[in-house]
């Protein structure tokens, strides 16, 4: 059952729902999902763009607060609306450097999510956070929502960092002393059989073999070729845990989940995919309990067509889950 519970000036209210679109967390409901009042319908996308620019700085401190917000029942029909959408909260676009998808470009900064198979499972992870940088807001949008499933899965990661230091508490100081290391396979070209096929050309955004070792070595990533023309990398050492300055939160910030179960293809073995800093790799049991604290908290929402979510990726992890076509889910990457 809807229950309104509050409202965003005149135009906007605040909607909680029930189980599987939003769960509550700390009292507060995950995600934040916003709609049009009642009375207050938006004409199309140029008026929502209006109010955007105007609520801006509100919008940014009800992230910071929600971690997520998905914005339901807005005039937003198209990819080239997305992009407006976003540009109008004031968002610079984040070069996509060392991230794992095939994507493409499909107008302005707005990608395609991955262009991997809908079988292909990608697990919990923050956007690019097997690099030294990543975004700091992500959006997506639906332009055309799956037939069966395909939603996205979300969870805070400071709720699985409570959860994962009660139930392994060894493995949690492990990794907090230790850190990690992703190890991966770029194909020559890009691969859109694997749902980490993005070949070193379009990872590291050249066409030379110099020129991804200058980039890779800009993130203190070490490397070897392959004789198939494939880079074989290894990120520098990386937290699987950061403090969030902003609110003094620790968060489960890393990519584990998604590198030990996704990252499987014909050049890489996903239980060699990532290991703590000594080179050790992850325990199964280990594995297993993270697997169940992120799905037991995970929320997952059903795509409708114009929905727009904005994610705090320092507090948000997410997952893809498989889907019948079709299913048009677009990215946005925020510096
Ligand atoms: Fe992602």
């Amino acid at each position: 059952m809807e229950k309104d519970v509050g409202r965003l000036g005149e135009r906007v209210t605040y909607k909680t729902l029930e189980e599987p679109e939003q769960k509550i967390f700390d009292g507060k409901p995950f995600p934040l999902i916003i709609t049009p009042s009642d009375d207050e319908q938006f004409v199309d996308s140029t008026d929502v763009n209006e109010w955007l620019k105007e609520k801006k700085e509100d919008l940014k401190d009800l992230l910071l607060k929600y971690a997520a917000i998905l914005f339901r029942g807005f005039p937003v029909d198209a990819p080239v609306h997305f992009d407006k959408f976003v540009r109008s909260l004031g968002f610079d676009a984040f070069p996509y450097i060392g991230g794992a998808a095939p994507r493409n470009v499909v107008v302005g900064d707005v990608f395609t999510t991955n262009e991997a198979p809908p079988d292909k499972l990608i697990a919990f992870h923050h956007e690019v956070s097997q690099a030294p940088k990543s975004p700091e807001t992500i959006f997506f949008y639906c332009d055309v929502p799956a037939k069966e499933n395909g939603q996205t899965g979300i969870v805070l990661s400071n709720v699985v960092y409570r959860e994962m230091k009660k139930r392994e508490p060894d493995f949690v100081a492990e990794l907090e002393e230790k850190g990690v290391h992703y190890i991966r396979v770029l194909p020559d070209g890009d691969d859109n059989n694997s749902a980490i096929g993005r070949g070193w050309q379009s990872t590291y955004l050249v066409t030379e073999k110099h020129e991804a070792e200058e980039r890779a070595r800009e993130q203190g990533t070490t490397f070897s070729w392959l004789p198939d023309g494939s880079m074989k990398t290894t990120t520098m050492l990386l937290p699987a845990m950061r403090v969030d300055k902003r609110t003094n939160k620790m968060m489960w910030f890393n990519a584990i989940d998604d590198a030990y179960r996704a990252y499987d293809d014909a050049r890489n073995i996903p239980e060699e995919s990532v290991c703590f800093g000594d080179g050790k790799y992850m325990e199964a049991d280990k594995m297993d309990v993270m697997k169940d604290v992120l799905e037991s908290n995970a929320v997952d929402y059903m795509w409708r067509h114009g929905d727009v979510i904005m994610i705090d990726n320092i507090q948000v992890l997410h997952a893809r889950r498989p889907f019948e076509h079709p299913r048009k889910v677009y990215a946005w990457m925020c510096i």
